[in-house]
């Protein structure tokens, strides 16, 4: 499906509903995996917005992509309890050993980085997810062996 054909089915899925942009953007990042570049005139164009506006929500939300994931994400939790266990440590070690920031993706295009708000693994802090499937009382060292058996 193209970015246009995409683009047109959420507009219509929304059509005429207050507050629509945000599940337009929500169903076209699920459709191709990030709201690609020229989505955006299209979407300014059809809801009457600028395309600074559009733009603007876009690169509010954390959420939104404007560039598909690698096929390993990485989501380092962030929270207190994992703060307090080392995750800082943690986060700073993912970030230069994988040479990219929270919300980013590594040069070669294989592990994207993100940030995720406690998983439940408070008593086995810290803890990260590798592509939804979560990791309690993570070290540098198990991450490095964790991203490497999954090609990252
Ligand atoms: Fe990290 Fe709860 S704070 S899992």
């Amino acid at each position: 499906e193209t970015v246009q054909q995409v683009t047109q089915q959420a507009l219509q899925q929304y059509e005429g509903q207050l507050g629509n942009l945000l599940p337009i953007l929500h169903a076209i990042q699920h459709a191709l995996g990030c709201i690609p570049a020229p989505a955006v005139p299209l979407l300014a164009q059809a809801l009457q917005r600028s395309r600074a506006e559009i733009q603007g929500v876009i690169s509010f939300y954390p959420h939104f992509r404007e560039t598909p994931a690698g096929p390993v994400v990485l989501q380092v939790c962030r929270a207190e309890s994992c703060q307090a266990m080392g995750g800082n440590a943690l986060a700073e070690h993912a970030r230069a050993s994988l040479g990219c920031d929270f919300h980013e993706t590594t040069a070669n295009g294989a592990v994207t980085l993100e940030p995720v708000y406690c998983l439940g693994l408070c008593a086995q802090s810290p803890a990260v997810m590798i592509n939804d499937q979560p990791y309690a009382r993570m070290t540098p060292e198990k991450l490095d062996r964790l991203l490497q058996a999954e090609g990252g």
